[in-house]
């Protein structure tokens, strides 16, 4: 066969062949190489803040669990990328080694063993490491701790809330938006009534499917008082990503407060969208009273000196309103997204406050605003 034939005559030739020395010295710039990107990766994955707020037990060690399994992938990644990466350089052809062959290359037996043994060990303490946080952020509090369950019923295209009736036998309470007391455990019990949705909060990290015919649950211990989104995870037709609500983490006792008012106003709220319990006193609406309020909270989310609001996730209103006349402030409820505060990014505030708060709520939130940010 000439191709073999010309391949064994070129071969003492090849530079493919080499001594021992030559291919020591590359093996210490690749572990040089390896190390740094190693190390700047991890350091990068780290610092760069890849989540929404942690609202919730679970989401510290969840995000932990993120951390740990980055600095473990990071360098394998860059390993393997380094060394692809310098073989392809390396070893690449140069003109007139078309027809030639490299050296033959039998098992290494100290290799394989060694590839095979760190791989194994590593994914064998990750997954326990992991199935360890698992069993963990699954547990129920312990015995004597209260617990709170919201039945969460999703359908095309809107999740409701279920809260547990006052006493054995009464009628549960339906919510359109979700209401969890900060600093106690919740229990969601997830169910469908058509196809496959699922029920997650980003900022309590966790989610699962809601699946047409069983029961399936998380729990979650919130920490941080505020709103955030809920979100439907799983393509469920056409209205899948208009799918979200809020969840609102209230502090225990205006938790009990809302419950006890819901249980108290029956459910005539779930279209209408919140405020009435806020005008309850009759008269005049409040804008004071609606800024940190149950619905629409802004002080949840927006720090105001007037009403005490130390909050951060939207911009502070002292500052972003001041010097701003009416038309701005109604607008920055209306439709947040016209004008983006600097250091904020668009999408976060409901857009929808202009619908579910009516024109007597807007006009006393822009009055209280202008009285409050204008001195
Ligand atoms: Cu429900 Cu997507």
């Amino acid at each position: 066969m000439s191709t073999e034939e010309e391949r064994q005559a070129a071969e003492p030739a090849s530079p493919i062949l080499r001594t021992d020395h030559d291919r020591r010295a590359p093996v210490s710039l690749l572990v040089a190489i390896a190390l740094a990107a190693s190390l700047l990766g991890i350091v990068l994955g780290i610092l760069i803040d890849w989540f929404p707020f942690q609202a919730s037990e679970q989401a510290e060690q969840i995000d932990t669990v993120y951390d740990v399994l980055l600095a473990a992938s990071v360098p394998m990644f860059v390993l393997v990328m380094t060394v692809v990466g310098y073989c392809v350089w390396k070893f690449r052809m140069k003109p007139g080694e078309e027809l030639l062959d490299g050296p033959p290359i039998h098992g290494n037996t100290r290799l394989e063993v060694i590839w095979t043994t760190i791989p194994a060990l590593l994914m064998l303490a990750l997954s326990t490491y992991a199935y360890i946080v698992l069993r963990d952020i699954e547990a129920a509090p312990a015995a004597g701790q209260p617990e709170l369950n919201v039945r969460v019923v999703g359908e095309q295209f809107t999740w409701t809330f279920y809260y547990p009736a006052e006493s054995e036998g009464g009628e549960e309470i339906a919510s359109a938006q979700l209401y969890v007391p900060q600093g106690q455990s919740v229990k969601f019990d997830v169910q469908s009534k058509d196809v496959i949705h699922d029920f997650w909060v980003p900022a309590f990290r966790m989610k699962i499917d809601a699946v047409p015919g069983i029961t399936t649950f998380y729990r979650v211990t919130p920490t941080r008082l505020g709103s955030y989104p809920v979100v439907c995870a799983e393509l469920c037709g056409i209205g899948h990503s208009v799918m979200r609500q809020t969840a609102t983490v209230l502090s225990p006792e205006d938790f009990d407060q809302w419950l006890a008012d819901e249980r108290a106003g029956g459910g005539e709220e779930e279209t209408g969208g919140g405020g009435e319990g806020e005008q309850a006193g009759g008269g005049a609406v409040d804008g004071a009273e609606l800024f940190t309020g149950v619905q629409p909270s802004c002080g949840a989310c927006h720090q105001l000196a007037d009403a005490g609001t130390p909050a951060g996730v939207g911009p502070n209103l002292d500052e972003s309103l001041a010097g701003k006349d009416e038309e701005y402030v109604r607008r920055a409820i209306t439709d947040p997204e016209a004008d983006i505060a600097e250091g904020f990014s668009g999408g976060i505030m409901p857009s929808n406050y202009g619908e579910t708060l009516d024109p007597a709520e807007i006009d006393a939130l822009v009055e209280y605003l202008m009285e409050t940010t204008q001195g």
